[in-house]
């Protein structure tokens, strides 16, 4: 067949044959393997591998950026991530026994402290000096809020652990952990938070109404970058009400997301979140979400949230697992059948993408620059009074500002949009988390005494 004649017909009607071929993958952002660009940079980074609550008396068999580890809890309260091969002949450690000091292998009862010295080799002879000539594998662990993270990369690269702010705002902040299993690409599920629009349609015009009705409303939009990753700002409006909302991505897979259950019925100074969230890769083509599910008055001042539902593979809001019926499913979608169908890596190169995907383009973009070395990223790790709190913007913000007939209401939305992220933005420079919010609340009710531009 003439060139000519396919190129034109690829263009027609009718064009599945053309177009049957599937292009690889952006091997670059989604593999995350030992080696890979993305998987060192992944592996410079802490990041949950496990539920506290899933780690028992017994070891648990985890699989994380290609890596098969054993996550156990020894009989002094240590919890050690190592290898999971043991290192007499390879035997799993998920079949080994928690000791007092460390775990012993099922086979030949070899034992390993959590750091990986070997302190036993019960079977060798009283002299030997095979425990002493070398180390079995192991990662440094932390346990915190009903993670148990693990540090995967160079020992002596090992950055601060991270705190955010949102985790004491407000002050009776409760985080409830939990996890969901997802089999697909870790960049997918990431970028969903990059990408407001899709709550319009996914969450409120496609469906049900999965979260609020003010969802359903298309909101005014921008993206920033950030020191550390990117966020987003909405701005929506509900009668005399605009919700302003921003949600961040910090680099290299986490996201924090505002509100679920926004009435947009009363005003609101800079409420904070109720999802912090780790996609954790398991492998190219399967992923670990690990969350902390926040709950408190200002966050869900109806209590929609259901803590009673938060754990292994279990969060309390519609579409986010893929435990639900099939037929369930695909009656009423969610976030977890959205991502996972896109292909177990979604393809770029067969996306067509419009002026809503500014904020997934962009994440690829921050991603792909530090994996290249083009930029590096600043890796927040505390205030000026040494409180170790990063400071981040994830906020929803309610001001009354009723529309004029004699305004433009875009024009409106845009510029208390930029105004309301300026205020935010000024609390960078106040040194303690608490003074921050303060001056950062007096200035967003300064805004709304004051809204209109001019
Ligand atoms: S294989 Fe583990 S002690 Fe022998
Ligand atoms: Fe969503």
């Amino acid at each position: 067949m003439a060139v000519q004649e396919q190129a034109q017909s690829i263009e027609g009607p009718y064009s599945g044959y053309y177009r049957r071929d599937i292009p690889a993958e952006d091997a670059e952002l989604t593999h995350v393997g030992s080696g890979t660009p993305c998987g060192e940079l992944m592996r410079q980074y802490w990041h949950p591998v496990a539920l506290s609550s899933d780690v028992t008396d017994l070891p648990l068999a985890v699989r994380i950026l290609g890596e098969d580890l054993v996550v156990f809890r020894d009989r002094s309260n240590r919890v050690g991530v190592l290898h999971r091969h043991c290192s007499h002949r390879g035997t799993s450690l998920e079949y080994g026994v928690p000791s007092e000091r460390g775990i012993r292998c099922c086979y030949h009862g070899w034992l390993f402290d959590v750091d990986g010295r070997i302190l036993e080799t019960p079977g060798e002879p009283p002299d030997s000096k095979l425990k002493d000539s070398f180390v079995h594998g192991a990662y440094p662990a932390e346990e915190r809020h009903g993670l148990v993270f693990a540090y995967m990369g160079p020992p002596d690269e090992k950055p601060d652990f991270p705190v955010f702010d949102t985790y004491f705002t407000p002050k009776d902040n409760r985080l409830v952990p939990y996890s969901i299993w997802q089999p697909c690409n870790w960049l997918q599920i990431r970028e969903n938070g990059m990408d407001p629009i899709h709550a319009v349609f996914l969450h409120s015009r496609m469906n049900e109404v999965q979260f609020t009705q003010p969802w359903a409303e298309m909101p005014v939009y921008e993206f920033f970058e950030t020191g550390d990753g990117m966020h987003y700002l909405t701005i929506r409006r509900a009668g005399e009400f605009l919700w302003i909302r921003a949600a961040q991505y910090t680099l290299p897979n986490i996201g924090q997301t505002g509100g679920l259950f926004e009435e947009v019925d009363a005003s609101k100074y800079f409420g904070r979140v109720s999802l912090t969230r780790w996609v954790v890769p398991v492998d190219d083509t399967h992923s670990w979400i690990f969350g902390l599910r926040h709950f408190n008055e200002v966050v869900d001042p109806l209590r929609k949230g259901r803590e009673d539902l938060c754990g292994h593979d279990s969060v309390d809001f519609v579409g986010q697992d893929g435990n639900r019926p099939y037929e369930e499913r695909q009656r009423n979608p969610g976030d977890w059948d959205a991502q996972v169908s896109q292909r177990p890596i979604a393809i770029h190169d067969l996306e067509h993408k419009g002026s809503t995907d500014v904020g997934v383009a962009m994440l690829r973009r921050v991603l792909r620059r530090v994996i290249r070395g083009e930029k590096q990223p600043v890796i927040s790790t505390g205030d000026a009074s040494g409180q170790k709190v990063v400071y981040t913007y994830s906020h929803d913000t309610v001001l009354r500002v009723p529309s004029r007939d004699d305004l433009n209401d875009e024009e409106v939305q845009r510029e208390v949009g930029r105004r309301v992220m300026d205020a935010v933005k000024s609390g960078d420079a106040v040194p303690h988390a608490d003074a921050r919010e303060a001056h950062i609340v007096g200035r967003l009710k300064e805004i709304e005494a004051n809204p209109y531009p001019g």
